[in-house]
């Protein structure tokens, strides 16, 4: 146990800094927040969405063709271009995001984004209102920024014709990343002694654990809250079954991060994509040595305390395998393998060593992701400086944060960038 190799004055100094500075980031949130959320919620008028939002004609009229038999032979689906994906977190997003961008870019479509920060208001449920040059009846493709899902607002923005995705972390893996990501956030961690925090937590989680407290929902089945549902609920409350049929019901595909080329695979089918549009690099991962490996005494403990959580995931790890039962083993370890070497490939061409880099090591801010709080442990990657012209573009659209890349999709972050330059001069 090492809970006590610190100094009593480093640890002092460190509470205090971590109180004033704690204090200075909810204030600042706060201030932010209640600077930019609209001051009134205003009622649209119901003006109806069209069914689908594709250009082709052939879609926004989709009574079914009588005279099917002159549709070109061997199309067998047209790819789907109105999306849902519900963005959550610590998951792998960042990567599903990438993938999204470069379709919406290549088909030119609409993306419903966020105003001034890169998320719908979050922790708040998902309005309309929240999106971008929105105006009801207006046609959007895409919508795939956190947000806490709310339904009857997603629906009444986005046509009927959408695929809503998503994608599950297992829970155990999911909250040990939230911890060290979000931890300092969570003003109720700030007391916890020692230097193994998430140790100390899940030894007592009723004890710390306050659920009124700021970002609480972090730290306890953040799945099932970003769903929109109760994170706090017992594992036995019949809510929690009821939140899974709520899942179940409006999402078409449920991609595990356990199984993410399997997961691409099943999406690519789902949407009647190409291979192409699903080709990845790993962004915004953590550097080994900050990726604690969790005991399974620990382990056993995270799943207990994230319960809900945990059935969720039990319950779409289950429908995930009967897909790639449907869609046929053999079949899914070829295309993972096809994938695979496409990634591999796509590598030697764009990233320069064939691998991601601490920050430290990056060369251009551009490509610089966003840190956690207090330290740099997100690794980034340098283009190759040679890449041929017919890869240059595709290469660096590939290898950009998510960050970087919403600002030239025409996003204005000016609310996240400030808080940036905050975290920059405080040199937290
Ligand atoms: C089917 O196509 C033929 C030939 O183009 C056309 O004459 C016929 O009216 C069409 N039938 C229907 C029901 O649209
Ligand atoms: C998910 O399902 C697979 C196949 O049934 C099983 O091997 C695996 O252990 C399950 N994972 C979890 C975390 O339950």
């Amino acid at each position: 146990r090492l809970v006590l190799r610190q100094t009593p004055g480093r640890q002092w100094r460190s509470v205090c800094k971590g109180l004033v500075l704690g204090t200075l980031l909810t204030s600042c949130t706060i201030l932010l927040y209640c600077l930019s959320t609209p001051q009134i919620p205003f009622s649209h008028p119901e003006v109806q969405v069209p069914y689908s939002c594709a250009h082709r004609p052939s879609q926004l009229h989709p009574k079914p063709l009588t005279n099917s038999s002159q549709q070109p032979t061997g199309q067998t689906c047209t790819p789907k271009v109105d999306i849902m994906f519900m963005k959550t977190h610590k998951t792998a997003s960042s990567t599903l995001l990438n993938i999204l961008f470069r379709f919406g870019e290549k088909h030119r479509l609409k993306f419903a984004f966020p105003n001034s920060r890169n998320d719908f208001f979050y922790p708040s449920l998902f309005q309309r209102s929240q999106v971008k040059d929105y105006r009801p009846g207006m046609c959007f493709n895409i919508i795939c920024n956190h947000m806490r899902f709310n339904a009857p607002e997603v629906t009444k923005l986005l046509p009927v014709d959408t695929s809503y995705i998503t994608i599950l972390r297992d829970p155990a893996e999911l909250f040990e990343s939230s911890f060290h990501y979000f931890g300092r956030l969570v003003p109720f961690t700030w007391k916890i002694a020692g230097d193994d925090k998430l140790t100390e937590f899940l030894r007592k989680p009723h004890y710390y654990f306050d659920p009124e407290g700021f970002n609480a929902f972090y730290l306890k089945n953040l799945l099932f809250f970003d769903f929109g549902q109760d994170n706090t609920l017992e594992r036995e409350d019949p809510r929690v079954e009821e939140g899974i049929r709520f899942v179940t019901d409006r999402f078409q595909l449920v991609m595990l991060v356990e199984y993410f080329e399997e997961s691409l695979i099943l999406l690519k089918d789902a949407l009647c994509w190409e291979m192409d549009d699903v080709v990845f690099f790993k962004l915004n991962a953590r550097k080994g040595s900050t990726v604690s490996k969790l005991t399974p005494e620990l382990r056993a403990r995270a799943l207990e305390w994230n319960a809900v959580d945990w059935r969720l995931y039990q319950h779409f790890n289950q429908t995930f395998w009967k897909k790639v039962d449907a869609y046929g083993r053999r079949r899914m370890a070829e295309d993972v393998a096809e994938l695979r070497r496409r990634n591999a490939e796509m590598a030697s061409i764009c990233i320069e060593g064939g691998r991601a880099v601490e920050a430290g090591s990056i060369r251009e801010t551009a490509m610089q992701p966003w840190q956690p709080i207090g330290e740099k442990s997100i690794m980034g990657y340098n283009l190759k400086k040679n890449v041929d012209k017919a890869h240059r573009k595709l290469c660096r659209k590939m290898l950009m944060p998510e960050l970087q890349y919403l600002t030239e999709l025409g996003v204005n972050l000016w609310i996240t960038k400030l808080w940036g330059r905050v975290r920059d001069i405080i040199n937290w």
